[in-house]
């Protein structure tokens, strides 16, 4: 079982290069089933997530890889898909491939695709996704695990979400480009993963407006064609690497990423007396003092992200005096405030919410990796701690960091890989 040893070594310096963003190329992946043609994606970053999802694609009958000349390409070509159904040993594996169902619901009127199920920070439902769907005139039903979807036609419709859902947005959308006639989302999520995915499916052919706002309006067309397209770097792989820069009291630059699509974790940084400068595809962090304390709570786009919440308490728990961390969007993500704990982190858990009083210095300390942005956060804490931590179960951060000892360690990071 893989582990990774960080040993505190000061302060991270230098500048280093985002990969492109997981969340973005696992919908466009989705996507790319609407197309008949190839589609070709680049930037995107080699994670066994994108793998699981190019495994999927190909049971779904479409030819789905990696570019032979660009290991940081995936060409898949949906001219042809042979079965509807995405099967549970797949599904379970990578949740996000409940993103095919609105594609194969639309392309094909017909979809079996396994039910995600939760995982370790909640129990992630997807009704939200279900009812936007029936609005388009999809019957689904639920089926010993697997959800049946068919619509002879899918016809435009209003969709209301009860909460903000990324992926219920993307996947409605999606199923919204070739049904027939206008539909109308509200409480639409605005990440920039959604924007991204419009931007794309409107060079596919589609007719989409207002992705980004709280209301997006799909024109349905009748057929979709392949694109070619690079992938934006990843905002929170910038936000994590800054974080620890910060953390380290360092000076770091991540180079790959729109700050625009960072821009509230870039100010809760500013507030933990960060200094940031930032240009059209790059951000540079400069540490001029010990973090100082701050409340923040996560909140869907432009909130500050869920997906930054364990990166920043690893710094909170350094810093001079007392903050709160209140995580609004999942039900279980304070999974890392254990083993932060065992690293001398003085956190009481209180509800949803999270109180941290900094300590001069957390020590290392052997810790267990839950999910992918817990481990994340152990790492930052790692590299501001006295002595060794080893994370263990390491095939979380796999997932979603690609080859993210090497990147630290070109700024300086003293962390290897054992096991
Ligand atoms: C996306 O998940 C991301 N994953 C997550 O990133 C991210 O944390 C999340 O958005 C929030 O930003 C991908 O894009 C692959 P949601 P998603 O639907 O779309 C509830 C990472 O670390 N909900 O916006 O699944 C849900 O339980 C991952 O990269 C329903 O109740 O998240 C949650 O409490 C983790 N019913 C809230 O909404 C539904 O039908 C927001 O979830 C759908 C969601």
């Amino acid at each position: 079982m893989d582990r990774i040893i960080v040993r505190g070594n000061g302060p991270l310096r230098g500048d280093v290069a985002v990969s492109g963003s997981k969340n973005s190329s696992l919908a466009l992946m989705a996507a790319a089933l609407l197309g008949r043609g190839e589609t070709r994606l680049e930037n995107v970053p080699r994670l066994r997530d994108v793998s699981a999802m190019l495994e999927i694609l190909r049971a779904l009958g479409t030819q789905a890889d990696w570019d032979p000349e660009d290991d940081h390409a995936v060409r898949i070509d949906a001219s042809t898909i042979r079965s509807p159904e995405a099967p549970y040993d797949l599904v379970r594996k990578m949740r996000a491939s409940f993103l095919v169902l609105g594609p194969l619901l639309a392309r094909f009127g017909l979809a079996r695709v396994s039910e995600p199920g939760g995982c370790a920070i909640g129990v992630r439902p997807v009704d939200q996704h279900m009812k936007g769907l029936r609005a388009l005139g999809a019957k689904l039903s639920l089926d010993h695990g697997y959800v049946e979807a068919s619509a002879a036609r899918l016809l435009g419709g209003n969709v209301v979400f009860d909460m903000t859902t990324v992926n219920g947005t993307q996947n409605v959308m999606m199923a919204a480009c070739l049904a027939e006639g206008e539909t109308v989302i509200e409480n639409a999520a605005r990440e920039p993963e959604v924007v991204e995915l419009a931007d794309v499916l409107q060079r596919m052919g589609a007719e989409i407006r207002g992705a980004g706002s709280d209301r997006i309006v799909i024109q349905g067309v009748e057929a979709l064609r392949g694109v070619t397209h690079r992938v934006a770097g990843d905002r929170i792989e910038a936000g994590t690497l800054l974080a620890a820069g910060l953390t380290t009291g360092g000076d770091v630059s991540v180079r790959g990423v729109d700050p625009g699509t960072l821009e509230s974790t870039l100010d809760k940084l500013r507030e933990c007396g960060a200094r940031i400068e930032a240009d059209a595809d790059s951000v540079r962090l400069v540490a001029e003092e010990r973090p100082r304390p701050l409340s923040v709570t996560t909140a869907p786009f432009p909130g500050f992200p869920t997906d930054m919440q364990a990166q920043l308490m690893a710094t909170l728990c350094i810093a001079e005096g007392a903050s709160v961390v209140t995580e609004r969007v999942f039900e279980n993500r304070f999974m890392h405030v254990p083993e932060l704990q065992r690293m001398g982190a003085d956190i009481t858990l209180s509800g949803r919410s999270a109180h941290v009083r900094g300590v001069a210095r957390l020590s290392g300390a052997q810790v267990m990796a839950t999910d992918l942005r817990a481990s994340a956060g152990l790492v930052v804490a790692g590299l501001a701690a006295e002595g060794d931590t080893v994370i263990h179960r390491v095939y979380h951060i796999d997932r979603g960091y690609e080859r993210i000892e090497e990147k630290l360690r070109h700024l300086g990071a003293e962390i290897r890989r054992e096991g």
